[in-house]
């Protein structure tokens, strides 16, 4: 079935979110995470991941940036950083402009000159992803961009997974999505996409009932694989 349009998460596979732990430790002012910025990061993520399916299950929706700013604060508390209000602060003020992975204008160029239809697909309320989007120039590249908000539920519902068909048409089999979260790729796959993971890390494939179609290590094969899939 030939792809007609190439849906992207955002946070992790667009957008680096290690980078505002990163940064911030090689701020001057932070210089007291310089050495384990990278543990605080995984946390953060883990946190903020987990909570989005908590309430998912019980029911319990918030948006994405209360969910991110719950999760930070269980990593600073693990890390005895609770309380650092100017840390707070600094890192919640970079996840707003994380930065894009260097591929990506490339790579979204090259979609767009060979005619397919492109977008985002995130739990991001609109505002963070308008934010992040911009800081990282991707507006022209992107037709659109879609957020979880307008369904109430995160991913992978696929209530969630619908708002793609919703906006850009065609089956389901026609869209690649492509998610660096490997839960969310192969949820996607038991949607009916056709689903490329992005493993940066060399992670195990998640045990789930479905597999991403394809496996990659960055952005930079992705126009090749919407021309053969
Ligand atoms: C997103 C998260 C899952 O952007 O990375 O939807």
């Amino acid at each position: 079935m030939a792809i007609k349009t190439c849906i992207f998460d955002a946070y992790g596979t667009l957008f680096d979110v290690t980078a505002a732990a990163r940064q911030a430790a090689a701020e001057p002012a932070f210089a007291k995470i310089r050495d384990s910025w990278a543990s605080l990061a995984q946390n953060w993520r883990l946190k903020q991941l987990q909570y989005t399916w908590l309430r998912a299950v019980a029911g319990a929706h918030a948006d994405f940036w209360q969910v991110t700013r719950d999760g930070l604060d269980w990593a600073l508390e693990a890390a005895s950083l609770d309380g650092d209000e100017a840390l707070r602060q600094r890192l919640l003020d970079l996840y707003w402009e994380l930065a894009a992975y260097p591929e990506v204008p490339a790579m979204l160029r090259a979609l767009k000159d060979a005619g397919y239809q492109t977008g985002i697909l995130s739990n991001g309320s609109p505002e963070m992803l308008q934010g992040a989007v911009a800081s990282a120039e991707l507006e022209l590249l992107l037709d659109d961009v879609l957020s979880v908000e307008s369904v109430g539920i995160f991913k992978p519902a696929a209530a969630v997974y619908d708002l793609v068909g919703a906006r850009f048409g065609g089956r389901t089999s026609e869209v690649l999505f492509v998610s660096s979260n490997g839960w969310d790729a192969g949820c996607a796959t038991g949607y009916g996409f056709t689903t490329a993971w992005v493993n940066r890390a060399g992670e195990p494939v998640d045990r789930l009932p479905w597999r991403p179609d394809h496996l990659l290590s960055d952005l930079t094969s992705i126009p090749q694989i919407a021309a053969s899939a």
